[in-house]
């Protein structure tokens, strides 16, 4: 595998590939990979003659400098588990390669980066946006993909490229989750015994919300999903809102959008956990 760590290099490197007429798939990420962000590179090995990825811990989307300062950095496994899945080229900046001057880019998104996440963590997908918008300039990718574990992030990047017109095709990609339906994130490992226990918790009420669609209304089913999560003293929900898995806006009924989301975020003692389920 390919490993580069400057701008320069990487788009020496992929100009050779592009004109050789190979099509590039990009997954970007922060690394402390596992198997969800494996989903990904293997989707886009599935479709792309060349697979590119990227690890960099983005500072200005971290809205908690605590946060950012306990994100995992695993890069020796990282560059291993990306070696095993034959991904082929590796972009690996550092701070000052991707930011050389201060960032002042601003983004509006309309109602879909205030709601949710975007409500909670003030910055953050602005931050996503400025990133995930340089590094598609710089890997100039023909597909990108990107999970629906964070489908709020997913939506804004679909608006943000149609937006801008850019020349990538942005493909979703389902969660992937552990057995007992604990949806992988590279947090997860700053759980403890006892708390890793009791996360599986949010899936099932995701999917208790998913029986319940149309069955009840959308507020009692919000009432309910935050009272049984509630119920454990270990956990505190932030939200959980039923929303158009299109526009993110709150329905006041089942009738109001062809497709709707139960997305969550569940403090668990240390540790912020996000979810969501599609409920039809
Ligand atoms: P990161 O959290 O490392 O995630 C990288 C990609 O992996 C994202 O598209 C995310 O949705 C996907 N992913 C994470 N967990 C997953 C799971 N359990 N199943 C399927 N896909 C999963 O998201 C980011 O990094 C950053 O915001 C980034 C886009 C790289 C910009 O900095």
């Amino acid at each position: 595998m390919k490993i580069c760590k400057t701008i320069h290099e990487t788009r020496d490197y992929l100009s050779n590939i592009r004109k050789s007429g190979k099509t590039i798939g990009f997954v970007p990420t922060m690394g402390a990979l596992h198997a969800g962000h494996i989903s990904l590179l293997t989707a886009s090995s599935l479709k792309d003659d060349f697979v590119a990825t990227s690890i960099f811990v983005n500072p200005i989307q971290f809205n908690n400098k605590g946060d950012l300062e306990k994100y995992p950095r695993t890069l020796e496994d990282d560059i291993r588990k990306l070696e095993d899945m034959g991904c082929d080229m590796l972009f690996n900046p550092d701070v000052s390669e991707m930011y050389p001057e201060p960032v002042v880019d601003k983004y509006n998104f309309g109602q879909l980066d205030k709601v949710l996440e975007g409500k909670h963590r003030p910055g953050h997908f602005n931050g996503v946006a400025v990133v995930v918008r340089k590094l598609f300039e710089i890997i100039q990718p023909h597909r990108a993909y990107f999970g629906m574990k964070d489908y709020q992030q997913l939506r804004i990047i679909q608006a943000m490229t149609r937006e801008l017109a850019m020349p990538v095709e942005i493909i979703p990609c389902p969660t992937k989750r552990e057995k007992d339906g604990l949806a992988m994130s590279s947090r997860n490992v700053r759980l403890t015994n006892e708390e890793r226990k009791i996360a599986p918790v949010i899936y099932r009420v995701l999917t208790g919300a998913k029986e319940r669609a149309r069955q009840m209304s959308v507020m009692d089913i919000e009432q309910w999903a935050i009272h049984q999560l509630n119920n454990y003293d270990e956990l505190d929900v932030e939200y959980f809102e039923i929303v158009n898995a299109d526009t993110l806006l709150r329905p006041n009924n089942w009738k109001d959008a062809n497709s709707m989301i139960a997305c969550t975020a569940v403090h668990l003692g240390k540790v912020r956990l996000i979810d969501n389920l599609i409920l039809f």
